[in-house]
């Protein structure tokens, strides 16, 4: 994709839905830091992007004005981008009181030519800054204000937009148009399309890898499958490893293997179990467990692959990609053991780590795994954490607890399957909660474990919502799980939402 729509970042929470809502429109988009404005090449449109701080603040991000207006594309700014564009016109910009959060009407100014076309009068919007605009520069028009009569929508000239609120946020009722309206002032905007993307992806692998032997982490999981059957398609000479640590879901080794052998992709596997069940023995600290996992996986894998790795494949996202860069955020510490170990770090900086998946979002990924040919059961997977039934089995992990939760989870599973449930859902699983109850088993009183079945609706699992399956389900799953695992005498269904739960109990 040669001029993807650049989204320059000025450290918004929602930068990364502003490039998500351009592909949902179907054109390539990408993330850009404010100091890669020259590295965008030539790209169809600019969006300067909201962000946290004030444009008045010493050190504030700042873009290359002069260049931006020599690109002689269409710029958006969006919250901060807008009160920047407006200082580099000349206007002015003053401190708020408060801070406007939450829901505000933008009211269109019909009368000027504006990215509003075809929107209603009144539309909602969704609103976060302090800062105002409080001067404008010369031939610059309001095209939408907000109920007070305040400036929310700017134009400076016949390319450059400005728009206090966020488009990209579902609370922005007509966002997407918004958007739209202003992609349409681009020329040869780079329309996205999985199929000829999967073409380009394929060259660029091949160019990348260029004769040498690749080694791909397998694990089942849908960015690690659809890499093996990228790399598979470019016919680079891959070694495909799937560490089993004994963690996995009920036959999922097996599945693996069987799924990939459908579509003529071998995976080599090393059975770890021994190993990781020693190793976690007694130890009941979550983070401690997550660390023996991580460590040990690392170690296995390399005690397979040999040290002299030519080329590693790795199955990272676009998220991924951009969540590490923010130090601190969660999702980089949840995947420490998988992407940023220190031998792969290594690696990556002898230039012997690829990632090809690096641009793409989870569903774009199952989209490629569909035009690469894996099987519907890949691509349709739920994720499943890394660290694996690890994190569904607080306190210690036991060769025994761990079978207990394998069963109860493949009753759950198959029940959603059978029911239709599956797909609807974003993440479902199992844990043993690590606390005997009572219960009755013939005349006697029994001390049993009790399993808590959970499934998770969720768009990027930052947040999540519990699932409403039907009672006669619930009761189905819960019978059978208390008929069929022995050692369990009581199931409940989780009905928390993250936050302030998370999606695994750890
Ligand atoms: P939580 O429990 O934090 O989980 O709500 C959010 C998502 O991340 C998955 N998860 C992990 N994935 N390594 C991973 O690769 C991990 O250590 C890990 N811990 C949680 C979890 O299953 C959910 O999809």
């Amino acid at each position: 994709m040669e001029h993807p729509i650049a989204v320059i970042d000025f450290g918004s929470q929602y930068t990364q839905l502003i490039v998500r809502r351009i592909r949902e429109l179907g054109y390539f988009s990408k993330l850009y830091q404010p100091s890669e404005l020259r590295e965008t090449g030539s790209p169809a449109a600019v969006i300067l992007s909201g962000g946290p701080r004030s444009t008045l603040e010493e050190g504030a991000p700042d873009i290359d004005f002069d260049y931006l207006l020599g690109m002689g594309v269409p710029v958006l700014g969006v919250c901060y981008g807008m009160q920047l564009l407006n200082r580099k016109f000349g206007g002015e910009v003053a401190p708020g009181n408060t801070r406007e959060y939450g829901p505000a009407t933008l009211m269109i100014e019909p009368e000027v030519e504006s990215i509003f076309s075809g929107l209603k009068g009144h539309s909602q919007i969704w609103m976060s800054h302090s800062d105002t605009v409080s001067k404008l520069p010369e031939g610059c028009s309001v095209t939408g204000r907000n109920l007070d009569g305040i400036p929310v929508a700017l134009k400076w000239n016949e390319t450059f937009y400005g728009i206090q609120f966020h488009p990209e946020v579902s609370h922005t009722e007509e966002g997407a148009d918004i958007l739209r309206n202003f992609l349409d002032l681009a020329k040869d905007l780079p329309k996205f399309k999985i199929d000829s993307f999967k073409d380009e992806l394929v060259e660029k692998v091949r160019a990348e890898v260029g004769g040498r032997k690749v080694v791909c982490g397998v694990s089942g999981g849908v960015d690690s499958s659809v890499l093996a059957a990228l790399l598979h398609e470019a016919k680079v000479d891959t070694r495909n490893i799937f560490v089993d640590t004994g963690l996995l879901r009920k036959g999922e080794g097996e599945e693996v293997v069987s799924l990939f052998g459908e579509v003529g992709i071998e995976i080599e596997t090393i059975d770890a179990s021994e190993r990781f069940l020693t190793a976690l023995a007694g130890e009941t600290d979550p983070e401690q467990k997550r660390k023996i996992i991580g460590r040990l996986f690392v170690e296995v894998f390399f005690d397979a692959v040999g040290d002299d790795v030519e080329l590693l494949a790795q199955g990272t996202l676009y998220p991924d990609v951009i969540e590490s860069a923010t130090s601190g955020s969660i999702a980089s510490t949840i995947k420490t053991h998988h992407n940023r170990v220190d031998r792969i770090m290594e690696l990556k900086a002898e230039g012997r780590v690829i990632e090809p998946l690096d641009e793409l979002f989870k569903d774009e990924v199952r989209e490629l795994g569909r035009v690469l040919g894996l099987p519907e059961r890949v691509v349709g997977r739920h994720p499943f954490p890394g660290p694996g039934l690890a994190v569904r089995c607080p306190g210690e992990v036991t060769a025994e607890k761990v079978e207990i939760i394998q069963n109860a989870d493949a009753i759950y599973i198959d029940i959603l399957r059978e029911r239709g449930w599956y797909d609807r859902i974003w993440q479902a699983g199992v844990t043993l909660i690590p606390t005997k109850t009572v219960g009755v088993k013939g005349d006697e009183r029994s001390y049993e474990d009790a399993i808590s079945v959970r499934a998770v609706t969720s768009e990027d699992a930052m947040t999540a919502e519990w699932v409403h399956l039907p009672y006669e389900i619930l009761g189905e799953i819960s019978n059978r799980i208390l008929n069929e695992v022995a050692g369990v005498n009581r199931v409940l269904y989780d009905i928390s939402t993250k936050p302030p739960a998370s999606i695994e109990w750890e």
